[in-house]
């Protein structure tokens, strides 16, 4: 008899283990064709920190992310310039039930982390625990090759900005909330997602709809 109780809770806690396990999320094929024209989407460019806590659809999610730094070009190039092309910005996307990794080429998430951890992003400003999701931006100083010093820390910078700025943009076009922002847990978000020393947390992009 204790043996069987004993196959029950192992059996119970694996299939309920099984159900908390995150598993790749295949994104939508991006719709180039949506959105503003691009002098009014400039035009409606703003940090705005009142989100609706309804979940991006996965449509806008997919935009979004191949906006950020998907690949547009047959040979693997990016919607985001890069030093060099060292393509060493890597977006992580932190939802309610866990933390996902954007990989580009396949145009997926992968998991990373199981558990709500957007109060890790938002290091103090609430606000930012409200949004459905948020991107942060990682770059690998280590994809540049050489030594790693203040040349590679400024390239690493330039090219978050850059990737931070196509999300600000894509979020005035498809009628996004976001703002950018530098404030988050390092120490949290580092562990979380397991990062190397060599990659740099350095922005974060709260989205969400407009409330
Ligand atoms: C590098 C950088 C870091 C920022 N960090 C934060 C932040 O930690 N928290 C925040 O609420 N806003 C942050 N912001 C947003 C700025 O406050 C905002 O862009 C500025 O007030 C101008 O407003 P606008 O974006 O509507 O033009 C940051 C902006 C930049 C460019």
């Amino acid at each position: 008899m204790k043996h069987f109780v004993w196959v029950f809770i192992s059996l119970f806690m694996m299939t309920t283990m099984q159900a908390q396990e995150l598993k790749v999320i295949k994104l939508n094929t991006p719709d180039k064709t949506r959105g503003d024209a691009f002098m009014k989407v400039l035009a409606n460019r703003k940090s705005d920190r009142t989100f609706s806590e309804k979940p991006l659809s996965q449509q806008d999610l997919s935009d979004l992310l191949w906006a950020a730094n998907g690949v547009n070009r047959p040979n693997g190039m990016r919607t985001a310039p890069s030093a060099i092309n060292a393509q060493e910005v890597d977006v992580y996307v932190i939802l309610k039930e866990g933390a996902y990794l954007y990989d580009a080429t396949t145009h997926v998430l992968n998991p990373v982390a199981t558990g709500d951890y957007r109060i890790a992003v938002a290091g103090g400003q609430d606000f930012v625990t409200v949004a459905p999701v948020s991107l942060v931006l990682v770059a690998d100083l280590a994809r540049f090759g050489g030594k790693i010093g203040e040349q590679s820390q400024l390239m690493g910078a330039v090219d978050v900005g850059i990737v931070c700025q196509n999300i600000n943009i894509a979020c005035a076009g498809l009628e996004l909330v976001t703002v950018p922002r530098a404030t988050m847990d390092q120490a949290v978000l580092k562990s979380v997602l397991k990062l190397k020393d060599t990659q740099l947390l350095l922005m974060n992009n709260p989205v969400g709809y407009s409330k």
